[in-house]
């Protein structure tokens, strides 16, 4: 495997997804390095775990946390500031140019099904889930911010080998089965699920420059 001793950072490791994902990269034997706003979050001690404290709105160092890491997942989330502000766009747009610098190359942004594709529109269900559930949730502007990710890594990041997946989640519950890569179709998934789907298609090559869904397949 081509992540064997491998340095993730993770971005959002204290969130549903973030923790699942920790846990399984450190079980496969990699090194983490975590930004996280609230450390006592995580309950996980390992050596090869090391935790930042500091919020992605005003963290300075971005270079300085790239140093030695091969691959970057964004798992991130906050709904309220993100009806706000487009607080992850700001910040990837600090972190892209920061991974230039270091010759970090690989990234993945966690989105949702709900998410457009850049100059896609939603099939017509989807449409109405985002503005029926989304709307009632209060997550249209973490969909707003999402889609200006994506926006911003289409237009100004081809040289980075960026993966945006658009997570359909349910809970937090047992794992389903086994997600795989879809251009159309999605499952509502568990947390664990998606965070293992992240873990393996984070190192898959065909999946690079794609925005695409995850599936059950039977
Ligand atoms: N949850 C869903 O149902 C769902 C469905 C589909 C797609 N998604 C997508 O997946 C993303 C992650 O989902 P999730 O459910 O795993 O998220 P989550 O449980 O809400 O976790 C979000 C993570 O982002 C961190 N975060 C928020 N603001 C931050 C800041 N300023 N600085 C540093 N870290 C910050 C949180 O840290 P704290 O612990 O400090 O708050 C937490 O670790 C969502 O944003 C969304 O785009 C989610």
């Amino acid at each position: 495997m081509k992540n064997s001793n491998s340095t993730f950072l993770v971005f959002g490791a204290t969130g549903r997804t973030g923790q699942h994902f920790v846990s399984i990269a450190l079980k496969e034997g990699h090194k983490v390095k975590a930004l996280v706003r609230n450390p006592e979050k995580i309950k996980i001690q390992n050596i090869n775990l090391e935790l930042i404290k500091g919020s992605i709105t005003n963290y300075e160092n971005i270079d300085e946390l790239l140093d030695g890491v091969d691959f970057v997942i964004c798992m991130l989330g906050n709904a309220q500031e993100q009806n706000k502000a487009p607080i992850n766009t700001i910040f990837i747009k600090k972190l892209i140019p920061a991974m230039r610098r270091q010759g970090v190359k690989r990234f993945l942004y966690q989105a949702g099904g709900l998410t457009r594709r850049y100059k896609e529109r939603l099939p017509f269900v989807t449409w109405i889930l985002r503005n029926t559930v989304a709307r009632y949730n209060g997550l249209l502007g973490q969909h707003k911010d999402n889609e200006t990710v994506i926006e911003y890594l289409v237009e100004e990041a081809q040289d980075v080998d960026w993966i945006v997946h658009r997570a359909g989640i349910i809970s937090d519950g047992p794992s389903k089965g086994i997600l795989k890569r879809d251009r159309t179709k999605f499952s509502l998934a568990t947390h664990v699920d998606i965070a293992n789907y992240n873990f393996q298609v984070i190192n898959d090559d065909s999946a690079i420059h794609t925005c695409d869904l995850s599936y059950y397949k039977k």
